[in-house]
């Protein structure tokens, strides 16, 4: 990954302990106190930062806002704000798609260049849009939108070489998935580089150790499929054929290709080689679509690359070595609700939750009671900690609680968004990272502190699971 001057991807950034990536689970960003809105994303990394861009789509698939949230441990996300907002017309205007936005520096202009899918409700015009900033994160300036040497293009990606030249990856539906090299400043497509004649979407390409890694998925709608890779060793090829990166059958664990990160330098050595990034749409509330990101292994020699499914993994970072580890989570401990004090305040109780642990759950958080429940004894190792929540919430928005290790105000602890679960009572997670003292057992309290929640209930608790 080419980066500003001065700038390393591997060495500027903190420490991040072991904090869990749960793939599928509610994101809450930390000041928003909501689900991220990033769908369809990338990073990019600058300043010592990582920075991730990504689709609104609290209101569903029209265009809303291009938002950019950023993070120091890949797993705490701070809003920063929206590079591009809805506009009254044009481009950018209501009932508009801008989807897949991918964000590159380019050396040349020393600009951030946005690339994203710019077209008609009904999907006619097929272009790729550009627009330019001087700050990753900041307002950008939008520049247009064009068909790339005059043909379709979709879905696309964007990937800068070693040498800082850059090519656009995208989905024409008449010939296939192109790579399209890009003039020196980023804002124009030049000469085709190669055109694989299979239908292939959603592209992200990765180079490891001297091999380039293209990834993509199938044409299924917002419907997922297994996705598949090929390999080169120049961009222009030879390609090999596409093969499979995960589970046959598992549709790529229910997800679709959007990014991969590289998460090591591009040499030998050990540590966790890229991060795999998937969207798992939910096509009928698009707000409630989730994030599956998984590690992701790539192997030069063998030319082969390889997805692991997990339910959460701890994704850290050695301070002296700057190698970033991935490995399986290896215990866990569950803390069913129904353990909690009762009577903490309002009335929380026992409801029927026929796919929750135990088929029940504790409903009546939050209110216009403010009920407060806490579960006691949940032992928590000490440092950077995730707790996961499982809860339903069979509403069509989110709800929301306050969660507290110890006690109400002085604990660590924050405001948690719930997704909808959908009908059928199949809990769903949330996470909250948090600092803990020294490894302590303590009460986890989960209810509504003050303001900003108003008289809305909470979600149904299922359980908390902690990391030992
Ligand atoms: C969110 O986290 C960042 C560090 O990742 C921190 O600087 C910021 O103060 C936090 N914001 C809130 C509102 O907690
Ligand atoms: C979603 O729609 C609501 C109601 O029209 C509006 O207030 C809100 O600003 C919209 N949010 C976004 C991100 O467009
Ligand atoms: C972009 O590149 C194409 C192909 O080289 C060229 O025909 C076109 O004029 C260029 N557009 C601009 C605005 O420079
Ligand atoms: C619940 O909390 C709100 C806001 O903090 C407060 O105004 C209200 O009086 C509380 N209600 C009860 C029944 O404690």
């Amino acid at each position: 990954m080419l980066l500003p001057p001065g700038k390393s991807a591997y060495l500027a950034l903190f420490v991040a302990a072991d904090l869990q990536v749960v793939p599928g689970a509610t994101w809450t960003a930390n000041n928003t106190g909501t689900h991220i809105q990033a769908h369809g994303g990338g990073i990019t990394v600058a300043d010592g930062r990582y920075y991730w861009v990504g689709e609104d789509k609290t209101n569903g698939s029209a265009f809303q806002n291009i938002n950019c949230y950023s993070s120091t441990d890949l797993v705490q996300w701070t809003f920063v704000g929206a590079l591009l907002s809805r506009q009254g017309s044009g481009d950018l205007g209501p009932e508009r798609v801008v989807e897949r936005p991918k964000v590159v520096w380019n050396q040349n202009s020393g600009q951030y260049v946005l690339f994203l899918h710019i077209d008609s409700s009904n999907y006619g015009e097929a272009k790729v849009g550009i627009a330019t900033s001087s700050e990753v994160c900041g307002q950008y300036e939008y520049r247009g939108s064009f068909r790339p040497l005059g043909y379709q293009s979709r879905d696309m990606g964007v990937f800068v070489d070693e040498d800082g030249s850059g090519y656009l990856l995208t989905e024409d539906r008449e010939n296939g998935l192109r790579i399209d090299a890009l003039s020196a400043d980023f804002l124009n497509v030049t000469f085709p580089t190669y055109v694989f004649s299979e239908s292939i979407e959603s592209p992200a390409l990765v180079k490891h150790q001297g091999v380039y890694f293209i990834f993509g998925s199938h044409l299924t709608g917002w419907d997922t499929n297994d996705n598949v890779y090929a390999t080169a060793t120049s961009l222009s090829g030879l390609w090999s054929s596409w093969t499979n990166f995960a589970d046959k059958g598992s549709n790529t664990y229910n997800s679709q290709t959007s990014f991969i990160l590289p998460l090591r330098a591009n040499t030998n050595g050990g540590g966790t080689e890229a991060l795999y990034m998937g969207d798992r749409w939910v096509p009928d509330n698009l707000m409630r679509s989730t994030y599956i990101w998984l590690p992701l292994s790539l192997d030069a020699d063998s030319r082969t690359a390889r997805l692991t499914n997990t339910d959460a993994f701890p994704l850290s970072r050695d301070a002296s070595s700057g190698q970033w580890t991935s490995e399986l989570w290896p215990n866990k401990q569950t803390y069913q609700a129904e353990t909690a004090w009762d009577g903490l305040r309002g009335n929380p109780r026992t409801v029927n939750c026929d796919n929750c642990d135990g088929g029940t759950a504790i409903g009546y958080i939050g209110g216009p009671d403010n009920g407060t429940v806490a579960i006691p004894n949940v032992r928590l190792p000490g440092g950077m900690q995730t707790l996961q929540i499982k809860y339903t919430n069979g509403d069509l928005d989110q709800r929301f609680a306050d969660v507290r290790v110890g006690n109400e105000q002085e604990g660590p602890g924050g405001r948690v968004a719930f997704l909808p679960t959908g009908s059928g009572n199949n809990p769903g997670t949330s996470v909250l990272h948090l600092q803990v003292g020294d490894s302590e057992t303590d009460g986890v309290l989960v209810g509504k502190e003050d303001s900003g929640i108003g008289n809305m209930w909470g979600p149904d608790l299922d359980s908390i699971v902690v990391a030992q």
